[in-house]
């Protein structure tokens, strides 16, 4: 028996090739999922799945968009007829002084992260709800417990926290549902996050001055994103798990 037999999983932001999200559709099909993956792209996204394999649909969705969301979950419905996890992890920053923060850049980003995790967690949790089962995995970060200090401008760490807050109160609310709702909080992870343009080798420079002195890889944070969404976890609720190699102790 595997964690996640007969679970169906979508996940956002999951097309990019060395992304968190597409690490954790392949480590759920591992464990027996089938994934549905979200992205903005539809060549990247159909590519993406195509490379999981069979137990994989890709499909378009823009997360700042309710409609979108609402189309995806449907078709999530057709293709499997159930959603059991969804993970929030689309994700888009930018590196700014917090003055230099205009409103299209903080509809941006606030619109990817915190809005789309609302958006597509709304629209999960009617069918989640009428299994009474489900479990929600929301990609906050480090940026947002402590203010940034690599990737975050100050829109990205407010959008971030915006998403923890978020989870608690979701995990509060469809408690009684059995609808969990957990968060990871990475660090400093080699993808190519918002195509920064910063190498491998600046990141592991970077996390010299942090305990484990290195950088985390993807299927670092897919780990605990399985373990949030599994059965492992099935009494957790409502907690952010810290996945920074020590970068920031708490
Ligand atoms: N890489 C890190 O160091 C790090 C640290 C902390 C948190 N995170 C978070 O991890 C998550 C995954 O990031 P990643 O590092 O894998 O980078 P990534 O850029 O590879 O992944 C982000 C994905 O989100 C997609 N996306 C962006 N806007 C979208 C939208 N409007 N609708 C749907 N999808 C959209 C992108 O196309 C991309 O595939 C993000 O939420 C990010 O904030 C990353």
């Amino acid at each position: 028996m595997k964690l996640l037999d007969h679970r169906v999983a979508v996940i956002s932001g999951a097309a990019r090739e060395r992304g968190i999200g597409k690490a954790t559709a392949r480590l759920f099909v591992e464990h027996g999922a089938r994934v549905v993956m979200l992205d903005l792209d539809e060549a990247e996204v159909h590519a993406a799945a195509a490379e999981i394999g069979p137990q994989a649909l890709g499909l378009v969705c823009d997360v700042r968009s309710a409609a979108d969301c609402h189309a995806a979950i449907e078709r999530t419905l057709a293709w499997a007829g159930q959603v059991d996890v969804l993970v929030n992890n689309a994700g888009i920053t930018q590196k700014r002084g917090v003055v230099d923060v205009s409103d299209d850049d903080y509809e941006l980003v606030t619109g990817v992260v915190l809005k789309g995790t609302l958006n597509l967690s709304q629209a999960v949790i009617p069918s989640m709800r009428a299994r009474r089962a489900g479990a929600i995995v929301c990609v906050s970060s480090m940026s947002a417990q402590q203010g940034g200090g690599v990737f975050g401008g100050a829109h990205y760490c407010a959008a971030k926290a915006g998403v923890q807050g978020l989870a608690r109160a979701m995990a509060r609310e469809l408690g009684p549902d059995n609808i969990r709702v957990n968060s990871v909080a990475p660090g400093l992870i080699l993808t190519d996050f918002s195509r920064s343009g910063s190498t491998d080798e600046a990141k592991h420079a970077i996390a010299q001055a942090w305990p484990m002195r290195r950088a985390g890889s993807p299927s670092e944070v897919a780990g605990v994103c399985l373990f949030l969404a599994s059965g492992l976890s099935s009494f957790m609720t409502g907690a952010t798990l810290d996945v920074n190699g020590g970068a920031h102790i708490h």
